[in-house]
């Protein structure tokens, strides 16, 4: 049995029809072919597979695709281009925010979150903010530092 659904996704529409089982981060992937989403564990704990969805951060290796029917979804492909980068994505550029770069969608995504929800006045606030997201390579110090410097920014204090 499949299940119509339609979502739309950095602003444009997609309807399909999907197997009620299909993940969204294999919808987002494997069906629309919008691969910067990553998946690590595939049950919930790395955060690479973070979205967000109607503008709440969300783990879609947890979510089912029929879940997501009539949502507004952004992934990382809807933040910036490589020559027109958002503003926390110039700052992880800016502060060597990255490695590897496999945490980096998820990283940035719980990053769009965290700057819209919350004051971030302090760094153990935003470390408390990505403990859901793993980075295997960075040690946190620089990520934290880019979204500092993003929260500087959005405050309008000097990062
Ligand atoms: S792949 Fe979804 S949390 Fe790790
Ligand atoms: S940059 Fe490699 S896992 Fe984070």
């Amino acid at each position: 049995m499949k299940m119509d659904i339609v979502v739309t996704v950095n602003g444009r529409k997609y309807a399909a029809s999907v197997d009620p089982r299909l993940l969204l981060s294999d919808f987002i992937r494997d069906t629309i072919g919008l691969t910067g989403t990553h998946v690590g564990c595939e049950h919930g704990v790395c955060g690479a597979c973070t979205i967000l969805v109607n503008g709440d951060s969300v783990r879609s290796c947890l979510t089912l695709t029929v879940r997501a029917d009539g949502a507004d979804i952004v992934t990382v492909e809807g933040l910036g281009t490589p020559d027109e980068l958002n503003t926390i994505q110039t700052q992880f550029r800016e502060k060597h925010g990255l490695q590897c770069g496999f945490c980096t969608p998820g990283m940035l995504m719980t990053a769009m979150d965290l700057l819209k929800k919350y004051p971030l006045s302090s760094d153990d606030e935003i470390r408390e903010g990505l403990s859901g997201n793993l980075c295997r390579c960075t040690g946190y110090q620089n990520i934290v530092a880019a979204i500092r410097a993003a929260a500087d920014l959005r405050n309008g204090s000097t990062p």
